[in-house]
């Protein structure tokens, strides 16, 4: 997992962070990112750590992954149209094994060719609150390394569980704020956010975020909720904002901020209030 180690950056003063001893620390100023069950706890913006939302997917952890919580859900958001398993979808949009061709392919629209030249080499991926890591876990076995970071330290402990009791050896989690990434930049080949940016409270810094930490020519692939369908209903919206604190997008509005971020090539695929979308950075 050296890529995902090298990846870790001080976000006070930019150097490489150095793991010994149960921590992680920064050389040049002394900051230490204690690890804590194999997981480093980084800093996360003053209001996020202690948000409702974590309170409310610290709870959710035990029952995410179980019949009862995610795949309902899904399908009464998605509808009738939406994939079996969103799981399948974003991997193959995130078209891993397909990587370093893409990166060519996309590279050779400008200058800079040359990067990944003779590199048959599996890609890395970050997962922005990747929950339980569920994503995560389905695409390890196509990239080269995972990280998976989100707020709650209960999703956190699952995902390290699940991926142990699954033998997946090439996925890390980090406890990180989406809008505060302590990561290098470019340090990515792809990004994944799923079920999530209509819940974080600055979008725009962490599209800002996984725009830097990604490199040119790297994907962004999620999903995320817009106000149609079932969402367009004030009764449905009130309880998804009321319980989830979420705010669903519309097209038009999630297009602008991946501009915004400087994404380009966004592509977009609605089922239901379920959006998927993919863009990328040049
Ligand atoms: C609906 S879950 C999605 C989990 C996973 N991506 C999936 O598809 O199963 C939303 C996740 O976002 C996380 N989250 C909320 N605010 C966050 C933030 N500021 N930074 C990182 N993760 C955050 C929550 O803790 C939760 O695990
Ligand atoms: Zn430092």
């Amino acid at each position: 997992m050296d890529a995902i180690d090298s990846a870790y950056r001080c976000r006070r003063c930019g150097r490489r962070l150095s793991g010994r001893d149960g921590e992680l620390s920064c050389p040049n100023c002394g900051a230490t990112i204690p690890i804590v069950d194999g997981i480093p706890r980084f800093p996360v913006p003053d209001g996020v750590g202690d948000s409702s939302h974590e309170t409310f997917f610290d709870r959710l952890a035990p029952v995410y992954e179980t019949p009862v919580w995610f795949r309902p859900l899904y399908r009464f958001i998605g509808g009738a149209t939406a994939p079996r398993d969103d799981r399948s979808t974003i991997a193959s949009m995130l078209d891993l094994e397909a990587g370093a061709e893409t990166a060519c392919e996309i590279e050779g629209d400008d200058e800079d060719e040359g990067e990944s030249e003779g590199e048959p080499e599996a890609l890395t991926v970050l997962d922005v609150a990747c929950g339980t890591g569920r994503i995560a876990r389905r695409v390890a076995a196509d990239a080269g390394a995972v990280l998976g970071v989100d707020i709650s330290g209960e999703m956190l402990e699952r995902a390290q569980r699940y991926a142990a009791r699954e033998g997946v050896e090439t996925v890390a989690f980090a406890r990180m704020s989406a809008d505060r990434l302590w990561l290098d930049a470019d340090a990515f080949d792809r990004v994944a956010c799923c079920w999530a940016l209509h819940i974080l409270p600055d979008v725009a810094a962490a599209l800002d975020e996984t725009y830097r930490v990604l490199r040119p020519g790297g994907r962004f692939v999620g999903t995320t909720l817009v106000d149609e369908y079932v969402l367009d209903l004030a009764p449905v919206r009130a309880v998804a904002r009321g319980t989830l604190g979420a705010e669903p997008f519309t097209v038009s509005e999630l297009r602008e901020a991946l501009r915004a971020a400087g994404f380009s090539a966004i592509e977009f695929d609605r089922r239901g209030a379920a959006l998927f979308f993919r863009a990328r950075a040049e």
